[in-house]
């Protein structure tokens, strides 16, 4: 009797699951039985082959040179739609209806919560429209002055690195891109360069790193048994120190604003002055707005504050990163930047780059889009079918994940037959007029693309010009395999080693 209740418990769970895997895929292949893909093994789907982040760009790549198109694939009994085409990234893309964020994303909320990333509908749109101006090109002058101030404490840090036989440039482009964000959206000096051990960079990169586990493990990425591990109550702990953090900045620039307000009768009238908005950084605009609009509360704005900061620093730094890497390994290339640099600057390699000089910087511009094709920072984004939806002759169900693989697009015949070259005259306008404007969206396209896309290009170029103007870039003594690891952002697994030889 007891020996048939075990039997029972045990079975009971796994038929259960046997059922509803195999009415889920059925539902989802009576649509998609000729999208190119399979269904993977029972109950796992490809799962096993998706276990871990620094496999995936490798299975992914394998699929797409087998079917050469967009194909399915299913996690258990959840199916996605692996988008890759330019014209299928432009249909769904410029969609504005039966679209949502993936499930995907529900992993980052704990961290991000629904600020711009995340949110969707009459929030999205309201938080867009108040944060917008912090992006348009009358504030760039000001961010410039920022990005020189950190790019000049990150080349004294890489020259005292220098004197070694190989750098890992990575931990160090991270920390400044930390301080190159935290003090253009709030106005606070964050000083993670000189300390690499602070609390919150420690709390960012555990959380990141929570992030990529629950992304892979079939226990952490179950709402019901996530919270009983242990990596659930060290998100939790983890997660405190973070918002502590955004909050406590959040009340001092509340104070201070206040302050200024007593002092400066006129502040409150003026605040209308489309003048003074102009000269308003991200977090001043929320504050600002929250004082007319007490629906804008202060846990909202901590939700746009820790969504920027996460998605301004950790793109940004792969992207420098990795387009470092590349001029390392191509040194005629990397001559070419470095003439072009000697032009804008002149006889005075030493002074601050200005705006005026960032549109001068062609050829590099040119460099980082080169690298940032094929090392996509955001390999892969997200999409969920809200409604049944039409698409090339078939019904895409509600309830389909669709996953646009960018970094498939970008490192395919899309971007031209020479793909697997390092080759920036392909984004030379006579040659690129010819491709698919959506061949190449490191930044994604339509209403849901990246609102730091200038600022990040000023930024990059900022920032990899003053390493150029001070060091020669080569190739490490000691050269591995560049492994990548795409979870959310892609990133060097074991870093990115480069060997610095003073100008
Ligand atoms: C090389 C650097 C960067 C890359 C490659 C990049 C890429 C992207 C991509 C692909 C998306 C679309 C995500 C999706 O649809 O789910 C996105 C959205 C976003 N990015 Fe960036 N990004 C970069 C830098 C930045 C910077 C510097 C900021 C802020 C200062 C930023 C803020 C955002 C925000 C707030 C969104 C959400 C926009 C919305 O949904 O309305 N990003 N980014």
């Amino acid at each position: 009797m007891m020996l048939a209740v075990i039997i029972g418990l045990t079975l009971a769970p796994l038929l259960s699951w046997i059922i509803y895997w195999t009415y889920r895929v059925q539902y989802f292949e009576k649509y998609l039985k000729n999208v190119p893909g399979t269904t993977g093994l029972p109950l796992f789907g490809h799962a096993f082959e998706l276990n871990s982040p620094r496999k995936i760009t490798e299975f992914i790549m394998k699929y797409y040179r087998l079917y050469n198109t967009n194909f399915k694939m299913y996690i258990g009994s959840q199916a996605y739609l692996n988008v890759t085409e330019p014209e299928d990234l432009e249909f769904f893309m410029t969609s504005t209806t039966n679209l949502k964020k993936s499930d995907l994303y529900n992993y980052i909320q704990p961290l991000v919560g629904q600020g711009l990333a995340t949110s969707s509908g009459s929030r999205w749109k309201k938080h867009k429209k108040i944060i917008l101006p912090a992006f348009h090109f009358d504030k760039f002058e000001k961010y410039i002055d920022v990005f020189n101030t950190h790019s000049d404490i990150l080349v004294t840090k890489l020259a005292q690195e220098s004197q070694k036989e190989d750098v890992d440039i990575f931990p160090f482009v991270i920390c400044y891109t930390l301080d190159a964000i935290c003090e253009t959206i709030m106005g606070t000096h964050f000083n993670a360069q000189d300390d690499h051990n602070s609390k919150y960079v420690s709390s960012i990169n555990l959380l990141i790193d929570i992030i990529v586990k629950r992304v892979f493990s079939p226990f952490l990425s179950s709402d019901v048994l996530y919270p009983f591990s242990i990596t659930y109550w060290r998100e939790k702990f983890t997660l405190k120190a973070v918002h502590t953090y955004t909050r406590s900045i959040i009340a001092n620039r509340k104070q201070e604003l206040l302050r200024n307000i007593r002092e400066d009768e006129d502040s409150i009238s003026s605040r209308k002055d489309e003048k003074k908005t102009k000269n308003k950084m991200f977090l001043d605009l929320l504050l600002d707005y929250s004082q007319s609009d007490n629906t804008l509360t202060d846990e909202q704005i901590r939700e746009e504050i820790d969504t920027v900061m996460y998605a301004g620093h950790d793109t940004t730094a792969s992207a420098i990163s990795f387009t470092l890497y590349c001029l390392s390994k191509h040194p005629e290339i990397q001559r070419k930047v470095y003439e072009e640099l000697k032009a804008i600057y002149a006889d005075d390699l030493k002074r601050k780059t200005t705006y005026k000089d960032l549109p001068e910087m062609r050829y590099l511009d040119m460099v980082i889009k080169e690298s940032i094709r094929m090392y996509t920072p955001a390999p892969m984004i997200g999409r969920m079918i809200e409604e049944d939806t039409e698409w090339r002759g078939i019904i895409l169900p509600k309830g389909l994940m669709i996953a646009f693989w960018l970094y498939c697009t970008h490192n395919s015949v899309n971007c031209g037959e020479d793909f697997e070259k390092f080759n920036p005259e392909r984004f030379n306008v006579d040659v690129s007029k010819d491709r698919h404007p959506f061949s190449f969206v490191p930044f994604s396209a339509g209403p849901r693309s990246c609102i730091g896309q200038k600022f990040a290009m000023l930024e990059m170029k900022c920032t990899i010009s003053a390493i150029l103007r001070r060091f020669e870039l080569c190739p490490p003594t000691f050269e591995q395999p560049m492994v990548l690891t795409a979870a959310v952002v892609l990133k060097p697994k074991d870093g990115i080693y480069i060997k610095l030889k003073s100008r």
